[in-house]
């Protein structure tokens, strides 16, 4: 069954301050942030009716916002609560989230500055079901074209969707070669993260992940390496040059979309998920469950 397109399904869209129809949540063809790039966005995911690590989420938001020199005009508290009447109003529980802020139409040029800044957050059903042993067979990634610009070049710090431009691209080229996803390199030549989520690699018993200083530093990725570092595992954040691909037997990329996904090939070079995968995967799994009040509270 083809899926409805998303600006035809039910529901309601939370829009500046307000709940319209879903149909209704439109933007007018002459919008700077359809123009040029002035718009940022979450991802977030609830599980079990909880939108896992909200705040971390909104604050990225108004971070990625303040990075491209707009301010959204809502309080983090209100954009929470926003965020979970929208959930709650769509009687949803395992969902994905998607709130997005733009420039809107008063000016139409590279200069916006009387342009009134737009909130909008939509959410949709997205179960979190996946069979662990289909997802331990990992995904094939391609060798992205494009590489992660460098912060002198970008607002690379922002969840702006500019950035998302090179991803795309890359994404569909992989796609076209028959590969889940591709994995960029930055401006540098080291291994940066894949088209929509952080990666990670194992070698002898240790994890290596890529220092996020070009790219976005993921909630998810945080959360991996905290549970890591829980389960006593030593986690090194650092360049890490193509050549060492070669040398890594497990690799996995995370996101909020993505969770922890393995990885069995990157191009040439071969992965075989295990233990590490396996346990990081489960561990997370568990960690994004809704914890009773009193576990919370500890
Ligand atoms: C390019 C990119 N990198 C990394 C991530 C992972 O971020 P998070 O774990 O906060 O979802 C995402 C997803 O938002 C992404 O789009």
């Amino acid at each position: 069954m083809a899926s409805v397109p998303f600006d035809s399904r039910d529901g309601v869209i939370w829009y500046d301050g307000e709940f319209v129809d879903w149909k209704d949540a439109k933007v007018h063809v002459l919008t700077h942030g359809l123009h040029y790039g002035s718009s940022v966005f979450e991802g977030e995911r609830a599980y079990g009716g909880e939108i896992f690590k909200l705040r971390a989420h909104t604050d990225r938001l108004i971070e990625s916002a303040r990075i491209l020199g707009f301010k959204i005009p809502y309080s983090a508290d209100v954009i929470d609560a926003a965020c979970r009447e929208t959930l709650s109003r769509m009687n949803l529980v395992d969902a994905y989230l998607r709130p997005v802020a733009w420039r809107g139409s008063e000016m139409m040029g590279v200069s916006a500055q009387n342009n009134t800044i737009h909130l909008a957050i939509a959410a949709w059903e997205w179960p979190s079901y996946f069979k662990p042993e289909e997802r331990l067979k990992g995904i094939r990634l391609d060798i992205a074209e494009y590489h992660r610009p460098d912060p002198k070049t970008a607002p690379s710090k922002s969840k702006a969707a500019g950035l998302y431009m090179i991803c795309t691209i890359s994404k569909h080229a992989a796609e076209a070669k028959g590969y889940a996803d591709a994995m960029m390199y930055d401006y540098r030549g080291y291994v940066a993260e894949a088209t929509g989520a952080n990666i990670f690699f194992v070698r002898d018993g240790e994890i290596h992940t890529p220092t996020p200083d070009c790219f976005l530093n993921g909630i998810t990725r945080q959360t991996v390496i905290e549970l890591a570092r829980r389960r006593g595992l030593v986690v090194n954040e650092r360049h890490i040059l193509p050549d060492e691909l070669a040398t890594f037997s497990e690799c996995f990329i995370c996101g909020t979309a993505a969770e922890v996904t393995p990885v069995s090939e990157i191009g040439p070079y071969r992965f075989q998920p295990a233990t590490i995968t396996e346990t990081l995967m489960n561990d997370y799994m568990a960690e994004v469950q809704p914890k009773p009040a009193a576990a919370a509270a500890e």
